[in-house]
């Protein structure tokens, strides 16, 4: 609304006026769009993030200058669909004109989205997609959940003392391939052998011909990254009706294989099962057990928050923070400066920061067990690997 139609007319100047009382000349709504999947075979990873980002905001953690709000403008791309996730970013950059994008589970979907960001000049904190290479695609690009790398690279390390084959399992996918190259170069570099490696289909529930595969290779241990969620369980469920663990062979991956929240729908399968990972609900910090009493408050003592969930919740944070920082004035440039080498040091997974030169998350890796404790099966952490930082850009850029 133009001041020069406010003056013309005097039935429009006073309700300009009006205007003017009910809203002060101070404020200011920072639109953010959230690209997230909330409908789908793979929704109940969406709503990781949907129930984090609603507790962090209900509990007043978003701490903004008088006058200035959020509006988070929420956008469906039902799963990996890199199409759909590229038209509703631009729906959102160019008619609701969001200052910033977040969410973004997918790795395929947050690479369609990183070509419009970096022509738009719109930052683009993503809160789960796991692919190295994705915050190369754009400067424009800061990440709060963490890499594949980051766990499958100490977890090769960590398995070679212990292990001398591997068979290597994984979806058919970027994080999947990370996963694969990650394990494999640590593995072999510490001196095991990998014997077999096979890719499945992201979305497939049917893990029974892959696992005869390797039940009859005979490894001694077997890596797998499937995608956190349901297909991790229909994995577990496949691995158990096999009988892989009874004949000897040993599951090991990074932690989306052993999802917190689907514990409980695993039976006793994963029971032994080592993961290394960025976050389990069962961590025994005092951030973490707050964030999960909260969130049990908030969605029932049976609801656990995954690795998903603290990916959002960390990325509000950040998000709050960048906004403050400005007074809600918010500049795209100014946004990706604050986020180089924004800090959390007490996040429910331990204390976390961006890397300035890379934009890309720094973090504890944890190596744990799958175990019941007093009833409940949790990740137990049982050893620390301080302030990884992603491999794969320490790596390729050496
Ligand atoms: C990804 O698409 O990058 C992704 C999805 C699910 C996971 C991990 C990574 O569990």
């Amino acid at each position: 609304m133009t001041i020069g139609k406010c003056v013309s007319l005097t039935v429009v100047a006073a309700l300009c006026g009006a205007m003017a009382v009910a809203v002060p000349a101070s404020a200011q709504t920072v639109k953010i769009g959230l690209i997230n999947t909330y409908s789908g075979p793979m929704a109940s990873n969406g709503d990781q993030i949907e129930k984090a980002i609603n507790l962090f905001m209900k509990l007043g953690q978003c701490k903004l200058p008088p006058g200035v709000n959020l509006e988070i403008i929420k956008r469906d791309d039902t799963g990996i669909n890199p199409e759909t996730a590229k038209r509703l970013a631009q729906e959102l950059i160019v008619r609701d004109k969001v200052q910033m994008i977040t969410g973004v589970v997918w790795t395929p979907n947050a690479l369609s989205i990183a070509p419009l960001v970096t022509e738009a000049k719109v930052p683009f904190i993503i809160m789960n997609a796991g692919t190295a290479m994705i915050t190369e695609r754009s400067p424009y690009i800061a990440r709060t959940s963490f890499t594949l790398w980051q766990s499958s690279y100490p977890m090769g390390t960590w398995a070679a003392k212990r292990f001398k084959t591997a068979y290597v399992a994984v979806a058919d996918f970027g994080p999947g391939h990370d996963a694969q190259e990650a394990f494999t170069r640590a593995f072999t570099a510490a001196g095991g052998k990998v014997i077999g490696t096979v890719r499945m289909p992201p979305p497939t529930s049917d893990f029974a011909p892959f696992l005869q595969r390797v039940k009859d290779a005979k490894p001694d241990t077997l890596f797998v990254f499937v995608p956190a969620g349901k297909s991790a369980t229909a994995f577990m469920k496949g691995f158990g009706d096999l009988g892989l663990g009874q004949a000897g062979i040993k599951l090991i991956g990074p932690g989306d294989i052993v999802t917190d929240e689907e514990l409980p729908n695993m039976g006793d399968v994963p029971s032994g099962v080592m993961t290394m990972f960025h976050y389990s609900a069962a961590g025994d910090r005092p951030a973490n057990k707050s964030f999960v009493a909260a969130y049990q408050k908030e969605y029932g003592p049976n609801a656990w928050p995954n690795f998903i969930s603290v990916g959002a919740w960390d990325g509000m944070q950040a998000i709050c923070d960048v906004v403050r920082a400005q007074g809600g004035k918010v500049d795209a440039d100014k946004t990706m400066l604050l986020l180089r080498g924004w800090k959390n040091p007490n996040s429910p997974r331990g204390p976390i920061e961006i890397d300035p030169r890379t934009r890309d998350i720094v973090q504890n890796e944890y190596v744990r067990e799958t175990k019941r404790v007093g009833g409940i099966m949790k990740n137990v952490e049982l050893e620390t690997f301080p302030m990884v930082k992603d491999p794969w850009k320490e790596f390729t850029q050496k």
